[in-house]
């Protein structure tokens, strides 16, 4: 047996006091470190402004690391790995230090040099970070070297290509890694497997038998304390630029003809370019938008999103998205793939129904309008699995039909083994497989699509708040598919 070797590397963290590094970052390096999937070779370097000391960053690692199993000494063993470097990004004097710093540990960790650079930071300094890591020579190691970068990935294409061709001029695009950490969940992972592993599901997958599919990620917090990136943002710069994009382009890929990261980038790739791009008076009949009021969730009140801070008072960010999406190649014309998201709705959910058409007539219900047409859902989170939807004949007399259901729960499996988004899309950085990152090339074509609406809802002030906190977004997110002759299915499993 050929045992893989683990992987080395100094892991350089941009921003290392944010949020993002001490919920995702930290812990995920814990859990590849306890799960031994790295193995002593590495360190940490966190970096930010703070003139924080190695020991007040190891504390606040640790602090971040929830885990009733681990021994003091195993917990210090762990952070005894992690340094503190104060920087400046504008200042060669820190890129100068921090080299000096990452020889030095290079020596002291035998990671041969492998340097990854994760910029967990606003994205403004993704540019000038790119330029002075390779101005100041801090990608001229004996090793490999990897660039990590946070979405927001621009505000709309312009600026994406922009922010691209800054970082391009640094490094090549085998050394960007591009998060999308939907693409790190389990169950987004398992579409591929679902489709291209099941015969019964794969020749169905096409128009012939599919007649819409349905989309919905939606969350029931509201902004937390997240205004001053949320309100330049919205919803659908949040989440359907990259987040929705990614399970629509494996929904609708072709088959791979490998499991390369070459091939399967490439079937996404064809998927975006073949969304039906909207013009400008389109977007209306194609695309929703909300924004919360006032609500009452879980026997609490809560508050629209204008009262969530003053700033946000006379705000216009669409805080949910609908849309209704096109395919426009040979196995998709005609089809439509419905999204939503939004937050405060009524539940945190992510769910994808595939609807299969009818059967031409209804025999065995008794009231002939009713329709129970099979559903495929695919249960992203908080469950994890699948469930299918068939109908069958009634116990006892007669031969009327009732709807079951065929259900596999993925939690029940090995939930506990199941390594975060984050964990996993970590590893694969530290062994250099790229495909589950985003390539620019479907970075461009997301915003591609993207842009109209953004150009379309610009012109135009919409008439928020439109849906109230604990609902599942305004009535038009309803009518969208009611005049396709659909509805969207419940997120919840009765
Ligand atoms: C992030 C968005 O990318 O995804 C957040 O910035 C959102 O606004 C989050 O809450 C949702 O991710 P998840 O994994 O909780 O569904």
């Amino acid at each position: 047996m050929v045992t893989q070797q683990k992987p080395k590397a100094v892991i350089v963290i941009f921003g290392a006091t944010g949020d993002l590094a001490k919920r995702k970052l930290f812990p995920s390096i814990y859990r590849l470190f306890q799960n031994g999937k790295i193995g002593d070779d590495f360190a940490v370097v966190g970096t930010a402004r703070r003139p924080w000391t190695n020991d007040v960053f190891r504390n606040n690692v640790e602090k971040s690391i929830e885990s009733d199993t681990t021994t003091k000494e195993e917990l210090d063993a762990f952070t005894s790995h992690f340094y503190y470097h104060p920087f400046d990004v504008t200042e060669p004097s820190s890129y100068q230090e921090l080299d000096a710093l990452l020889e030095k540990l290079e020596g002291n960790y035998q990671t041969d040099g492998n340097r990854i650079f994760y910029l967990a930071m606003a994205p403004e300094f993704f540019g000038v970070i790119a330029d002075n890591l390779k101005e100041h020579g801090l990608k001229n190691s004996t090793g490999w070297t990897r660039l990590v970068i946070e979405k927001p990935f621009g505000h709309d294409l312009s600026s994406a290509k922009e922010l691209n061709n800054e970082i391009r001029a640094a490094f090549d695009e085998e050394q960007i890694y591009r998060i999308d950490h939907y693409l790190g969940k389990e169950m987004v992972q398992n579409i591929e497997v679902i489709r291209f592993a099941n015969g019964i599901f794969e020749h169905l997958w096409n128009n012939r038998f599919i007649s819409n599919v349905q989309i919905t990620s939606s969350e029931s917090l509201g902004l937390e304390d997240r205004s001053r990136y949320y309100d330049h943002s919205g919803a659908i710069r949040d989440m359907v630029q990259n987040h929705m994009l990614q399970m629509v382009a494996l929904l609708a890929m072709e088959p791979p003809i490998k499991l390369t990261t070459e091939e399967v980038r490439s079937e996404k790739i064809k998927v975006l370019r073949a969304l039906r791009k909207m013009a400008t008076d389109e977007v209306d009949t194609y695309f929703v938008r909300g924004q919360y009021g006032s609500g009452h969730m879980k026997g609490n009140d809560v508050s629209s999103y204008r009262d969530e801070a003053p700033e946000l008072a006379k705000s216009n960010t669409e805080t949910f998205v609908a849309g209704k999406i096109m395919i426009d190649n040979y196995r998709w014309a005609g089809v439509p793939f419905y999204i939503r998201t939004g937050k405060r709705m009524t539940e945190k959910s992510t769910k994808i129904v595939v609807e299969f058409n009818d059967i031409p007539m209804n025999l065995y219900y008794e009231n002939k309008q009713e329709k129970h047409p099979n559903l495929l859902v695919i249960n992203i989170q908080p469950d994890e699995g699948i469930t299918l939807y068939l109908n069958a004949k009634k116990s006892g007399i007669g031969t009327h039909a009732q709807p079951i259901k065929l259900a596999y729960n993925n939690n029940g499996v090995n939930a506990i083994n199941t390594p975060e988004a984050y964990e996993k899309l970590l590893f694969d950085c530290m062994v250099g497989d790229t495909t589950n990152f985003t390539h620019w090339n479907e970075v461009e074509q997301s915003w591609a699509f993207v842009d109209p609406i953004l150009n379309a809802w610009d012109k135009k002030m919409p008439d928020f708040p439109n849906y109230p906190a604990g609902s599942m977004g305004p009535k038009e997110a309803d009518k969208l598919l009611e005049k396709d002759g659909f509805l969207w299915w419940p997120i919840t499993d009765n």
